[in-house]
Formats: C-alpha cells, sequence, structure tokens
C-alpha cells in the first residue's frame, strides 16, 4: 500500500490568516494569552524534540518504557483487524511500539492539524510493515472528523500519548473523551497517556531545565510571530516563566514583560506593563483516580491502567450499548 501522496484535509485545518486573528484577540485579552498549539511551527517542534530528551524532562522516556514493558498486554486488548487512530502524531515513534506488538493491527491513522508529518518515518514503517495500510489525515482532531471511506468498517482503537491532554481545560478534555467514545464507536478502545500529580520540585524541573531549551521553546511563540505575521518583539525584553499552581493541578506557561513596552503587530499596537505575562500553556496533571472519575462521566469504561508513578497510560473500552460505529454498515 502507499502513502496518499495527498493529505485528506477533513474540514479547514490551521491557516495563516487563523495564526492571525488568534494572536491578536489572545493578547488583547485581560489576562494576555497565546495558544498553545502554535508553539508547533518547524523551529518549534525541533525545540520540542530536544526538550523530551532533556535529564529534566521525565515524561517522553517514561511513556515510552510504559509502552515497551506492557506492549504485548496492550496488543491483546486490541479488536483483531483494527484502525491505530493516532491523534496528535508529530512522529510515529510511540505508535511504532504498539504496531510492533499488534501484529493484527490493518491500518494506522496519525491524525494532526498541521501536514508536517514526519514523512520518512511513515515511508520506513510502510517497509517494514508491509501488511500496514498508513492513511494520514490532515484534522483539527480536538473537533470531530471523518475516518477515510476505505476504513469506516473496520474496528477501531484511539491512541493520545503524550499527555497532550493536558494541555484541555479539565471539561475540554472530558468534552474530547465523549466525542472520541463517538466516533471510536461501540468496542472501541481507547489509549490515553498522562503526566501524573507528583512532588512539586520534579514538576518545576521539567519546565525550568538547566539547559534552557524550555524556555526558547516557549519564546519562539514570540519569534514566529515576528516571522510570520512581521510583529516587532524584542525577544530579550520577555522571558519564560513556568510554575506548578497546586490547587488547579497543573503547571502555568507565561512569558514575562521585563518592561513597560508597546509591541506592533499587523498595524495593532500592543503595550505591556512590566511584569504582566502572557499566559501560553497550561499543562494539567492527573492522578490515576481523578482521570478515572473524568474517563467515566465521558461514557468510557476504564479496562487498565500502566503506570510507573511519574506518568500513566490508560486503556478504556467503549461498552455503551445501541450506539453504531458510524460509516457504512
Ligand atoms: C506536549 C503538551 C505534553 O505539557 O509537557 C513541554 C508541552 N511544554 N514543555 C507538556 C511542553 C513545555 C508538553 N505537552
Amino acid at each position: 500500500m502507499n502513502i496518499r501522496s495527498v493529505f485528506q484535509a477533513a474540514h479547514p485545518v490551521e491557516t495563516h490568516d487563523s495564526f492571525a486573528a488568534d494572536v491578536i484577540a489572545g493578547l488583547t485579552a485581560q489576562p494576555k494569552n497565546l495558544p498553545p498549539k502554535y508553539f508547533y511551527d518547524l523551529a518549534g517542534s525541533a525545540l520540542f524534540e530536544r526538550i523530551t530528551e532533556l535529564p529534566e524532562y521525565y515524561p517522553t522516556r517514561c511513556e515510552i518504557a510504559i509502552l515497551r514493558d506492557h506492549a504485548a498486554a496492550i496488543a491483546a486488548m486490541f479488536p483483531p483487524g483494527a484502525a491505530l487512530i493516532e491523534f496528535g502524531s508529530g512522529s510515529s515513534r510511540k505508535a511504532r511500539i504498539l504496531l510492533d506488538a499488534a501484529a493484527t493491527v490493518a491500518a494506522y491513522v496519525p491524525v494532526d492539524i498541521s501536514g508536517d508529518f514526519l514523512q520518512q518515518e511513515l515511508v520506513q514503517l510502510e517497509r517494514d510493515l508491509p501488511h500496514l495500510v498508513v492513511a494520514p489525515l490532515v484534522a483539527d482532531f480536538t473537533k470531530p472528523f471523518a475516518v477515510p471511506d476505505e476504513l469506516a468498517a473496520l474496528p477501531r482503537v484511539g491512541f493520545f500519548p503524550g499527555s497532550t491532554i493536558g494541555n484541555f481545560e479539565p471539561a475540554e478534555a472530558g468534552a474530547f473523551l465523549r466525542h472520541t467514545s463517538d466516533m471510536l464507536g461501540a468496542a472501541g478502545l481507547l489509549l490515553v497517556g498522562l503526566d501524573l500529580v507528583k512532588d512539586e520540585a520534579t514538576l518545576y524541573r521539567a519546565y525550568n531545565d538547566a539547559a534552557g531549551v524550555t524556555a526558547k521553546f516557549n519564546l519562539n511563540l514570540l519569534a514566529r510571530t515576528n516571522r510570520e505575521l512581521g510583529a516587532d518583539f524584542d525577544l530579550s525584553a520577555f522571558e519564560h516563566r513556568a510554575f506548578y499552581n497546586a490547587a488547579q493541578r497543573r503547571i502555568e506557561m507565561h512569558l514575562v514583560s521585563m518592561k513597560r513596552q508597546r509591541v506592533r503587530i499587523n498595524g495593532i499596537d500592543i503595550g505591556f506593563g512590566r511584569g504582566e505575562t502572557i499566559h501560553t500553556e497550561n499543562s494539567y496533571k492527573y492522578t490515576v483516580e481523578s482521570f478515572l472519575t473524568l474517563a467515566r462521566n465521558a461514557g468510557w469504561t476504564p479496562a487498565k491502567v500502566f503506570s510507573d508513578g511519574l506518568f500513566a497510560v490508560h486503556a478504556l473500552m467503549n461498552l455503551r450499548s445501541g450506539i453504531q460505529q458510524s460509516g457504512p454498515q
């Protein structure tokens, strides 16, 4: 099988105009904010890759070890001949662990908002697993989307690794779990990776690395705004700040204005007070129990949790009756 040369776009996705509109809306709001999805341009994706290799940033290493250690047990839960649908796949590295263990998987559908999949990895995947149909999909996976027609009849396994679900507000995470359960259909399986609540020092260090890569990743949002919208942010006049908000169980990332200043974006002047911040990310942490409650309330039946105490991979089953898988019956 061949990778589709033209990615299938399920509905309009990220554009230059929506970036401009979101930046202006976020920076004229009170308090100022920028959506974390804009971290991942080419430069930002490369910086994120470096974050995953930092000694302080444990989540990626933990999740990969959990997937490797339990690959056979996870694969045993897959319905035969399934389509593995990955939400927000920048790289296929984690899916690869599951695909190697689950020999009966018929199709792999990485879904991402940007078409910048690591094309090379997908080509390699098809070479190594010739029985596998690889069908990348460009879609905003935070909203419902349609599975390609040819694959609509396959049983579905959803895969949402990386604690990306932590970027959602808990209510949004619940809504996501609910529409995913509709989309994966009766007997669907969902695997979700999430970072766990833990001691504040470990959490703090993971977002305040000694080498300053996370600071660069955060500041890249301003660099990107300069590059793509012709803004005149002075990057030396803003600082990275990340801290654990224990009451809300989330890491917050901000960019702090070091002085009173004005920035011009698309002909609009934005004023910053000294010490004023732009809130750029929330990264929610869950306990195993708090996530199980969220999942149950969204209609999922918890099947199994794989965890090393720092990070957890949840396997959820859709046992609701009366729900038919969408697509040709
Ligand atoms: C990709 C959203 C899971 O929240 O840990 C890493 C992003 N931000 N360092 C996270 C991130 C700062 C990451 N997620």
